[in-house]
């Protein structure tokens, strides 16, 4: 199969310098993601405006970052678990005619906090059902032991429902892509029925180890991992060279932004990486040691507006019909709050047990 495809690839780099043709592209094939800077300045977006703390401006689309490439996206469920300080949505972006779910990164601790304790993050957890694939515990639990998962998978049914077999593009940021990524195996390994999903990531830390990243590459295929320039958290938790077997170990694919040039004369470059998850030529022949630079992402802030606080605006008229609350003060704001995920008390006492 993987020899296959690469005589299939040398055909085509063959055709391709044989003929000199501009216009000669190469086919998207399941293994081979290929990387669109058009969508990745899109996504970004996306993962920029789930840190925005005013639920009601959010929820609407109205927000100041919902705008620009993201204008005319539909939410259909805004999830808010506010035990444990996550946040993230899943709409409708017609332009793209794809699902959009998108997942905010930590806002428990400050970011210095966070960054330095991913340094003793363990690999503690095996991933279900995948022998020898170990992943952190904590990484896992936010996305898997929340509120976040049935909501999302409730929202992403719904979505299919009303709008077929589209394509899921999932994103996040820092720890947010983290959990973007168990959400995307998730769906590619769980899901009842037809499930085309995409993965673009920023600025992620490693969630798992070697044998981890190759069940997530032969799962989840069409993945790329933005790392941008100095950037530390893509280079935490530690991969150890020496240790290959008990080392954390990205998987592909990594496209690294940098610039190249003297002085005034500066040139971005996006490197497409090797299919290893680990290119040393990548964003690896650098230190991690910007945090700035884990903050910005094609010019787009990924960071609420205040630091450290899991402080929500609460909810104004205009969207508190559709809001869901469970017992523990978790909520959802759906297009269908009647069919919400949430085991519930909403505000006019409807009830439901989960669905799934
Ligand atoms: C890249 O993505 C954009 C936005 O989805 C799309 O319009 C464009 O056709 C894509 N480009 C290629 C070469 O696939
Ligand atoms: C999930 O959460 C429950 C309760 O908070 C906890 O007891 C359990 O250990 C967690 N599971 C994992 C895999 O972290
Ligand atoms: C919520 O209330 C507004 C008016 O305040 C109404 O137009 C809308 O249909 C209501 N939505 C739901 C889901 O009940």
């Amino acid at each position: 199969m993987e020899r296959f495809h690469w005589l299939k690839v040398a055909v085509f780099i063959c055709l391709f310098t044989v003929s000199g043709a501009r216009e000669l592209k190469l086919k998207q094939t399941d293994n081979v993601p290929i990387y669109n800077h058009t969508l990745a300045t899109i996504l970004v977006e996306y993962a920029s405006a789930v840190y925005m703390s005013d639920l009601t401006e959010l929820f609407t689309w109205t927000c100041s970052r919902c705008d620009d490439m993201t204008k005319g996206f539909e939410i259909l469920e805004l999830i808010v678990d506010v035990q444990h300080c996550l946040q993230a949505f899943v709409g409708i972006a017609k332009d793209l005619n794809a699902i959009v779910i998108a997942f905010r990164g930590t806002q428990e601790h400050s970011i210095q906090n966070w960054i330095e304790d991913l340094f003793w993050k363990q690999l503690d957890l095996n991933y279900p059902g995948m022998p020898d694939a170990m992943v952190h515990h904590g990484f896992y639990s936010a996305y898997h032991n929340t509120t976040i998962r049935p909501c999302v998978l409730n929202a992403v049914k719904r979505a299919k429902e009303l709008y077929g077999d589209i394509p899921i593009m999932v994103t996040g940021h820092s720890m947010g892509g983290a959990m973007a990524s168990f959400c995307a195996l998730d769906l590619a390994v769980n899901f009842d029925g037809p499930c085309e999903v995409q993965l673009m990531t920023f600025g992620q830390p490693r969630i798992g180890n070697a044998a981890f990243a190759s069940y997530f590459r032969k799962h989840v295929p069409n993945t790329i991992r933005v790392v941008h320039e100095h950037d530390m958290v893509p280079h935490l938790p530690p991969y150890y060279t020496y240790f290959p077997q008990k080392t954390y170990h990205h998987f592909p694919r990594e496209v690294w932004l940098y610039n190249i040039g003297l002085d005034s004369l500066v040139y971005p470059v996006e490197k497409i990486c090797d299919g290893s998850g680990e290119d040393p030529s990548c964003s690896r022949s650098v230190t991690g040691n910007s945090i700035s630079d884990h903050l910005l992402y094609f010019g787009v802030e990924l960071q609420a507006e205040t630091w450290g606080s899991c402080r929500i605006v609460m909810l104004d008229q205009r969207v508190k019909n559709h809001s869901v609350t469970d017992l523990r003060g978790n909520f959802v704001l759906s297009r269908d709050p009647t069919n919400s995920a949430i085991k519930l008390n909403t505000e006019a006492g409807i009830s439901r047990t989960s669905a799934l």
